[in-house]
């Protein structure tokens, strides 16, 4: 079964999908890599806890 999209940043609309690209095939490891490469939390920053943890996450998960 194909795994739900989630958005994570209302403010510029960036998928989680998009955020885990950036880290996965974009080589980001740091918050300010992913927004300078996605844009998400860039706008109002309400987002950015949950990129901080899908960055964690993802890169724990697939041992980056
Ligand atoms: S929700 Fe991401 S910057 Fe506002």
């Amino acid at each position: 079964m194909e795994k739900k999209d989630q958005l994570v940043c209302v403010c510029n609309e960036i998928y989680r999908s998009a955020i885990e690209n950036a880290i996965v095939k974009d080589g980001c490891r740091t918050l300010e890599d992913i927004q300078s490469k996605t844009s998400a939390g860039t706008v109002c920053g309400g987002c950015i806890d949950e990129i901080v943890y899908i960055l964690k996450e993802t890169i724990r998960d697939k041992n980056l």
